[in-house]
């Protein structure tokens, strides 16, 4: 008996040593301390012996039984801390590898300029209208003084979707949307999409966008028109900045003129920006026509008014020094990420 005592203490140890994990342990726990273990299996045959041999084998056995035990918690703390040791390393963490940058967008230029454009008119009291790019006839053309054999109408200038309704060609019918539906005073600008059959070029394109002023109340002049601008485009172009207005025809506006300003590049000498000419032309421009007012059913004897009309792209393109409008609608990130 005290050899098979000997011998399970040393297929415990041999056992013990080659144990990789817990599972493998309790195992090995069960097969030598269990119930139905091997050691126990012998103490259970202690009652056959003869009395005198009982005490010296039950020190054995006990022995046995110690050395077994601690051998397995020694595993298991082994064990235990391999696993820790493992986890640790496997979760280790470098806080000095560079991390992954999150591209973070920007403002399209175009949205750029135009929320300045919206700034600057906020400031002198505007609100912002905005009216359909699916548009009447009615409202596009008809009640701003341009009638049916007006070449701006030619449909080949012009997107229809049915005989009265097409792709607005301008901003100028929010004007007649917003006088309508507003009584007097009114301050807006409207800014938005609008279409022409134009061929894509450098300077062209059939889809641009433009903002439209509209300002209506009692005893408005031209002096209040060239006011307005000249202080929206100082805000923009600078305190030096210096305007010039034209002469020019609009159906809707009388009079009506164009407005320039100074090139802000070569102060006037001629550049390339301004393309030898000195001068920028910026928007037209000019006192709503009594026949717009009445359209919309406001007395033009009683109201008066001034409108303008400017394209957000030409802006833009001269703010940042873009030479090719393309540029904008092509959603190259190269370009966009400038911004
Ligand atoms: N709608 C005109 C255009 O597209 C611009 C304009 C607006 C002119 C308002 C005068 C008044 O050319």
């Amino acid at each position: 008996m005290k050899q098979q005592l000997e011998a399970i203490r040393n297929a415990a140890e041999k056992e013990l040593a080659s144990v990789k994990l817990p599972a493998e342990l309790e195992n090995l726990r069960v097969k030598y301390l269990g119930k139905k273990g091997e050691l126990t299996a012998i103490l259970k045959q202690m009652g056959g012996l003869p009395a005198s041999e009982r005490p010296a084998i039950g020190v054995l056995a006990n022995e046995a039984r110690t050395f077994i035990e601690d051998h397995i918690a020694q595993c298991g703390a082994a064990l235990k801390e391999h696993e820790t040791e493992s986890k640790l390393s496997n979760e280790k963490l470098d806080v000095t590898v560079p991390g992954d940058r999150h591209k973070i967008g920007s403002r399209h230029p175009l949205t750029i300029v135009l929320d300045q454009i919206k700034d600057i008119f906020i400031g002198m009291g505007f609100n912002i209208a905005q009216g359909p790019e699916v548009e009447f006839v009615e409202y596009n053309f008809d009640a701003l003084n341009t009638p049916q054999n007006h070449p701006a109408r030619d449909p080949q200038d012009t997107f229809y979707i049915e005989d009265n309704i097409l792709l607005r060609t301008q901003t100028s019918p929010v004007q007649i949307r917003v006088m309508k539906s507003q009584k007097p005073p009114i301050r807006i600008i409207a800014p938005g999409r609008v279409y022409r059959s134009d061929a894509i070029d450098g300077t062209h394109s059939p889809l641009f966008h433009q903002i439209e002023g509209l300002v209506i109340d009692k005893g408005i002049t031209m002096a209040d028109l060239k006011g307005t601008l000249d202080g929206f485009a100082k805000s923009i172009y600078g305190e030096d900045a210096v305007l010039r207005f034209r002469p020019h025809h609009f159906p809707f506006t009388e009079p009506s003129c164009e407005m320039d300003t100074r090139c802000f590049v070569c102060h006037g000498k001629g550049c390339r920006l301004c393309k030898g000419e000195g001068w920028i032309e910026l928007l037209g421009a000019g006192m709503v026509h009594p026949n717009v007012l009445r359209n919309c059913g406001i007395d033009p004897d009683e109201y008066s008014g001034f409108a303008f009309g400017m394209g957000l792209e030409r802006l833009v393109m001269r703010s940042f020094g873009i030479d090719d409008m393309r540029l904008l609608y092509e959603n190259d990130l190269r370009f966009l990420s400038q911004f």
